[in-house]
């Protein structure tokens, strides 16, 4: 994730504290480090940056003195490259004639930071942001002008990302974009000065003004104080977009447009698994991991609730893909159960929104001393998991901020699903279609599963039913359910149904079937188990003319096969979980009696 947002003024002035706070407004893209560029007429850079929130690192270098007449500030969601303030953005360029900051990915960065490092340039950090302004510098130095440099170094950089740079010598800034969002603003100051601003995201901006443009992937904007330009990356021909003026308030505005923080991270889900994907081709940590997994004599995947949700899911897909036994294990219980029999030929993967909860803590404590190789798959970078363990993963999801789990889990599961088919041999380009497969889940489904809210609100009681690998998605629509509306929802193996909670059955009584592609039959039989007996039969599954047949409700998703369709199932329950719960009154961001970050016993 990672936020940017750069301003141009009219004539030299104190930026510090517009600057701070623009930042602040963006802590939510991320808050492991903070960093200032100022860029003055007298062709001074002053740039003042360190790991550590907005408010410590802005007393410590007195970021309310910082002047200039444009600047950039940069909040950073740490992926690769540990939180430090040699990795903290803005960067400077070798001669430190120019200063950028970017937020998102660049998935080549390794390769470009080498090629860079050849050619001569001074790259200081490990950090992608600083591969964006060499990649300008690239090309000045071989002797292209400032916008075509960049529009160059657009082609070079793959990934998804925005970024903005500045030169000394000059009176703008310019931005670029692919994937992530760019936003520019025009406004006047309390002296009717113009000025321009630009910025991954409306809340840094709309207290500053609510006129902005918003940009597009391929192309190029200039910022000038009075005015901008809009150009196509591709051919530089001027492109005209006019300005919009945002009418919502700032509490819509940080949740995007959405009502709840919840539905904002299910929709963020398809742009998240994109970049998770992408760092998990580039990322060197990945070929050691999985070159511990093959050497294990045994493989547990431990962590809690949702994150023991997607290690479920996960030992289904190394089994079913590669071949592969791994003992998912909830992690306290790991401690008494499997930690006397743990040596250090074995190893265990760690998986953690946080990074912090005591409980997989504890077990990653025992099982180090054991000897056992711990690996973190963690979203929180700098948290104590991935400071604990020998080598870690990051989720790449930026902040969670509602308490239920949704994009963490979905990037859980595809981390999981890519490091199977690695472990098979297969071509993980494959899955690629993940993101543009959620993306029309999440279409096809949702007016559906709000409609379906309506209807099951009524009972406090109900089942959520899986096989193989939709078992551990039945487990998390339940969980889902149970958290954010407060009624209660089992999740089980369907096959297990029948062995007693059948009973529980009545006129009416909703269960939930996720059905995998590969076992519809057996899915089937569960159905007709329940409404012979009156019972509601709600299937969430490909579309398949022999569920449709049999179940009271069909809720189709998009063809996609028997690993990925599981991964696409939890999209609408999280949705009618979330629907349920509004319907109810509740806040399904802060449910009541529950916490995002559990570091107690
Ligand atoms: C449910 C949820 C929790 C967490 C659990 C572990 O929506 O969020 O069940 O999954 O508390 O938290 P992390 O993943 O931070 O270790």
């Amino acid at each position: 994730m990672c936020g940017i947002f750069g301003i141009v003024t009219s004539q030299e002035q104190l930026l510090g504290d517009i600057l701070t706070a623009a930042a602040r407004r963006l802590t939510y893209r991320g808050y492991d480090s903070v960093g200032i560029a100022t860029l003055s007429d007298d062709g001074r850079i002053d740039l003042r940056k360190d790991a550590g929130r907005v408010d410590t690192v802005a007393v410590k270098y007195n970021f309310s003195e910082m002047s200039g007449r444009r600047g950039i500030t940069q909040l950073r969601w740490a992926t690769f490259g540990e939180p430090s303030q040699v990795n903290a953005q803005p960067h400077l360029d070798s001669d430190g004639d120019m200063v950028g900051a970017h937020n998102g990915n660049v998935v080549n960065n390794v390769e470009l930071r080498q090629q860079f490092i050849a050619e001569g340039l001074t790259v200081r950090s490990q950090n992608d942001g600083e591969t964006c302004v060499h990649a300008v510098e690239h090309y000045i130095n071989k002797g292209y002008d400032f916008i075509d440099a960049i529009r160059l170094a657009y082609g070079d950089l793959a990934g998804d990302y925005a970024f903005v740079i500045g030169h000394v010598r000059d009176d703008k800034l310019f931005a670029i974009k692919k994937g992530s969002g760019l936003v520019v603003g025009l406004g006047e100051d309390a002296d009717g000065r113009p000025f321009t601003c630009v910025s991954s995201d409306l809340p840094s901006i709309l207290p500053l003004t609510r006129k902005i443009v918003r940009i597009h992937d391929d192309e190029i904007i200039t910022l000038w104080a009075d005015h901008i330009e809009l150009r196509s990356v591709k051919d530089g021909k001027r492109l005209y977009r006019e300005p919009e003026i945002v009418t919502q308030n700032m509490d819509t505005v940080q949740k995007g447009g959405y009502p709840h923080f919840m539905l904002k991270e299910i929709h963020e889900q398809p742009q998240v698994a994109r970049e998770v994907l992408h760092l998990l081709e580039e990322a060197r940590e990945v070929n050691t991991v999985i070159e511990r997994i093959r050497k294990a004599r045994l493989l547990y995947l431990i962590g809690c609730g949702t994150s023991y949700h997607a290690c479920l899911i996960g030992s289904v897909y190394f089994a079913q893909l590669a071949g592969l036994a791994a003992i998912p294990v909830l992690a306290p219980q790991f401690i008494p159960q499997y930690a006397p029999a743990v040596n250090h030929e074995d190893v265990g993967l760690f998986v953690s929104q946080s990074g912090e909860t005591k409980d997989v803590l504890n077990a990653l404590q025992v099982a180090e001393k054991r000897g056992m190789t711990g690996i973190g798959i963690a979203n929180v970078i700098g948290s104590t998991l991935t400071k604990s363990t020998a080598c870690w993963l990051p989720l790449c999801c930026g902040y969670e901020i509602s308490v239920p789990a949704t994009k963490t889990f979905t990037n859980q599961v595809v981390t999981f699903l890519y490091l199977a088919y690695r472990l098979a041999g297969r071509e993980p380009r494959e899955l690629e279609q993940i993101p543009a497969l959620m993306e029309r889940t999440l279409e096809m489904t949702d007016l559906q599963m709000k409609a379906l809210a309506g209807e099951i609100n009524a009972w406090n009681d109900l089942y959520c039913l899986g096989y193989g690998a939709t078992y551990p998605i039945a487990l998390e629509g339940a969980l889902k359910l149970k958290e954010i509306t407060y009624a209660h929802c089992e999740g089980m193996l369907s096959t297990e149904f029948k062995h007693g909670p059948l009973s529980a059955v009545s006129e009416g009584y909703p269960v939930i079937f996720a059905a995998p592609p590969d076992d519809v039959p057996l899915i089937v039989s569960g159905i007709n188990e329940v409404t012979c007996r009156g019972g509601r039969a709600i299937v969430i599954g490909e579309d398949d003319s022999r569920l449709r047949a049999n179940a009271s409700d069909m809720i189709a998703l998009p063809k996609a096969g028997p690993s990925i369709s599981p991964l696409l199932a939890v999209l609408p329950l999280q949705l009618l979980a979330y629907y349920v719960s509004v319907a109810r009154g509740y806040d399904p961001d802060f449910p009541r009696n529950l916490s995002k970050t559990l570091t107690v016993d």
